[in-house]
């Protein structure tokens, strides 16, 4: 069936319709929501990337009837398909428009309104939902014909066409290089520079996509990823300042724990996984110095998804899933 331009891009109304929550399983079980595992009274859990909701979803049953749930995005499309999806657990959780540097002034904001809870939760699954990637139009990915977008927050100032038309040479070699490892990153801001000089703006994922191919040297062109792969992932990380966000975020998310309580955290890539690792370490090792409080990571090597998951949900294949717990 071929959708119409409005169908692509509106919020669907069934979100579990289309959206598997990767390694749900294991989340659950990293937070300690296991049927068996004792509970404070007034357990709170927060997800810092609420998506569709598919993740807050299976947490807010997990952790019935006590338990709360603050969701969180800076998407705000995300909070209008998850709020549909939760309708059911209505009065248990509350979702707010947030970005990774106001994960605590939103938390204050909840205990303030709520009353006192404990923090035994927080769940950052990284990365683009599928409805932005499939029906947000912003132009996440090459296989679609969009404008070049990739702003998560539509109120961000800069968008993927602000750099790739605005950022000299170097800077753009430099992006792409620094975001992606990408071994061809000179030859493609080479090749953006003259396209852009010769024929004007470049505006659009396909003119994009044809760029990176034909910058990519004809031998390598047919590898494991397509050649644009990366390019689109350096730029979607620098509109968004991800890496910033994620240790941003994760330092604040730690301080917020409550004994007992857990931070939880998928990754889909190397640069991600990178960064939660060392700041998971770093806690873990000199723990929050000043605090006197102590962390220990639930397992030194990431937990993956199985074979069955990754047959079933493609995108599973790249996810790692860590966890640091506030012992004390
Ligand atoms: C992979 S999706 C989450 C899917 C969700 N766990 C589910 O089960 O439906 C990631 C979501 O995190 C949001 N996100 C990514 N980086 C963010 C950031 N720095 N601040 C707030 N939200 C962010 C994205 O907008 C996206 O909606």
């Amino acid at each position: 069936m071929v959708e119409s331009e409005s169908e692509k891009n509106s919020v669907p109304g069934d979100a579990s319709a289309f959206h598997e929550p990767v390694l749900l399983k294991e989340v659950l079980s990293a937070l300690g929501l296991e049927r068996n595992v004792a509970k404070p009274e007034r357990p709170l859990y927060v997800d810092c990337t609420l998506g569709m909701g598919g993740h807050a979803e299976a947490i807010l049953k997990a952790c019935a009837p006590e338990g709360r749930l603050l969701g969180l995005d800076r998407d705000e499309a995300a909070l209008e398909i998850a709020e549909k999806r939760l309708r059911t657990e209505a009065g248990r959780f509350s979702l707010k428009k947030a970005d990774f540097r106001q994960i605590a002034e939103r938390v204050a904001q909840f205990r303030a309104d709520h009353g006192p809870m404990d923090m035994m939760g927080i769940l950052f699954d990284l990365g683009l939902s599928s409805y932005q990637i499939e029906r947000s139009g912003r132009g996440f990915s090459f296989q679609r014909s969009e404008p070049l977008d990739m702003r998560m927050d539509p109120d961000l100032s800069l968008s993927a066409a602000d750099l790739v038309n605005g950022l000299s040479e170097s800077a753009l070699k430099a992006l792409i290089h620094q975001n992606s490892d990408e071994r061809w990153a000179g030859r493609i801001a080479s090749r953006i520079a003259r396209i852009r000089k010769e024929e004007g703006a470049i505006l659009r994922t396909e003119q994009l996509e044809a760029i990176v191919w034909r910058a990519t040297p004809k031998q390598h062109r047919h590898g494991r990823i397509h050649p644009a792969t990366r390019t689109f992932q350096a730029l979607r990380i620098a509109v968004n300042d991800e890496i910033a966000q994620i240790e941003a975020g994760l330092r604040s998310a730690i301080s917020l724990l409550d004994p007992g309580g857990r931070v939880v955290v998928i990754s889909f890539h190397s640069l991600e996984d990178r960064c939660v690792k060392h700041l998971f370490k770093h806690f873990a090792q000199s723990g929050a110095e000043a605090s006197g409080k102590r962390f220990v990571r639930l397992f030194k090597k990431p937990l993956q998804a199985d074979s069955e998951e990754v047959l079933r949900n493609r995108r599973s294949r790249s996810a790692k899933l860590r966890a640091l717990e506030r012992a004390a």
